[in-house]
């Protein structure tokens, strides 16, 4: 698993295909191969990015974080 943190803007993170979205509501599975999530706080639709970072003044440095595959606690079972 790889969570890419894009120069000033979200936290993309490669799915495999899908993943589960869970809230205090419940949850559900979402079609889409990547995800991007808010790191800026501006988000209308947190913890999902809305583009709102390029327009809000955020600014952070690139980065990448890579886990061993033995590190994925509950992935996603096809
Ligand atoms: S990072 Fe995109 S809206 Fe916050």
């Amino acid at each position: 698993m790889k969570l890419e943190f894009r120069e000033n803007g979200p936290i993309v993170i490669e799915t495999g295909g899908r993943y589960v979205f869970r809230t205090a509501e419940g949850e559900r599975v979402v079609e889409k191969p990547r995800v991007s999530l808010c790191r800026c706080g501006g988000s209308g639709n947190k913890p999902f990015c809305d583009g709102t970072h390029k327009t809000n003044g955020f600014t952070a440095p690139a980065a990448v974080i890579e886990f061993d595959e033995g590190l994925v606690l509950d992935p996603v079972k096809p």
